[in-house]
């Protein structure tokens, strides 16, 4: 397992290797969930590449960019028995150079949810993405279900720009209680984490609602939020139910719904989803335990 900071050199690397490349763009601090993604890209491709780099432009200005962990020697360990071919890891400046000032911009789709609480967030992600995209050229990309408006945001950049990179959405990986792995997990002190566990229970209750008949968005998003509230550590964001493609609140449930949530557990703020497609539940997978070194996440 190489790891590369220098453009040069990885443009270089990348022309060794045998394709189709698979690549896993991280922030780092990596979990099971990161390590699902890198799995999956090694079951599916010759090559893979996973890059670790913290995107200023994608923290807004009272977000937690300076205390995000940057944990590069613990994340090469994790990813020791995966072994993927390259891991690039570019500084800021590589990045950003001097002068930058060209972004991307997928515009309705950042707007709702995520984007209504984190204005600029998705663009900072679209721009870094597609950088990320030109300087590794990948034939396929990796991204967790985790992050479905990141997800449904890249797969249209992607589509718009005529980029030559197939998008894959992985199940969400969750802790035995049914908490969706997180960086930000890690920011959770006990009482909070027990907590946390309120966002999980909420989608569960729409589902089973949704399983004995019930049709009303509302009326699903009402007992979500029921849930939610009964749990006095947490500050609701959002509560939605919407079309996974556009990401526009539904007014009548059909076989395709995001149902998705924002909540504040103390000053940590989690999100999770189910997602309804074809009339069938994708609500992920929990860990399957057997990797120790993720413990403590
Ligand atoms: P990061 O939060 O590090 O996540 C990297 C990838 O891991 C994303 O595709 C995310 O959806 C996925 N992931 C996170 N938790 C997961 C879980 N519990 N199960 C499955 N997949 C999970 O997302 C980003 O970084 C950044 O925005 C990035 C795309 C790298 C651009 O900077």
């Amino acid at each position: 397992m190489r790891v590369v900071t220098d453009l040069n050199e990885l443009r270089r690397a990348r022309l060794a290797l045998t394709e189709p490349l698979g690549f896993v763009p991280t922030m780092g601090y990596l979990h099971e969930g990161h390590l699902s993604l890198v799995q999956r890209a090694k079951e599916e491709c010759a090559s893979v590449i996973i890059s670790v780099f913290v995107n200023p432009a994608q923290f807004g200005p009272h977000e937690d960019f300076e205390r995000y962990p940057r944990t590069l020697d613990h994340d090469l360990h994790m990813l020791k028995d995966l072994n993927p071919d390259l891991v690039w890891a570019p500084s800021v400046g590589t990045i950003y150079p001097e002068g930058f000032q060209t972004y991307i911009n997928v515009e309705r789709m950042s707007l709702p949810l995520e984007g209504t609480v984190r204005p600029g967030h998705f663009r900072g992600v679209a721009t870094v993405v597609a950088k990320l995209f030109n300087q590794v050229q990948p034939q396929y990309a990796y991204f967790g279900q985790k992050d479905a408006q990141q997800l449904t945001v890249i797969r249209r950049m992607a589509l718009d720009l005529n980029m030559p990179v197939h998008i894959v959405a992985c199940p969400i990986i969750r802790e035995a209680d049914g908490l969706a792995m997180s960086s930000r997990n890690g920011y959770l002190n006990p009482n909070e984490r027990r907590a946390a566990v309120i966002l999980h229970q909420a989608l569960e209750a729409a589902r089973l609602a949704y399983n004995r008949g019930e049709r009303q968005p509302e009326t699903l998003k009402s007992a979500m939020r029921k849930i939610i509230l009964n749990e006095p550590l947490a500050r609701i964001d959002y509560v939605s139910i919407s079309r996974p493609e556009t990401l526009v609140e539904l007014d009548v449930l059909g076989p395709n719904a995001l149902f998705s949530l924002a909540v504040r557990i103390g000053s940590t703020r989690l999100i999770d989803n189910f997602l309804l497609e074809a009339g069938r539940w994708q609500t992920g997978r929990l860990s399957s335990g057997s990797l120790s070194y993720a413990a403590g996440h």
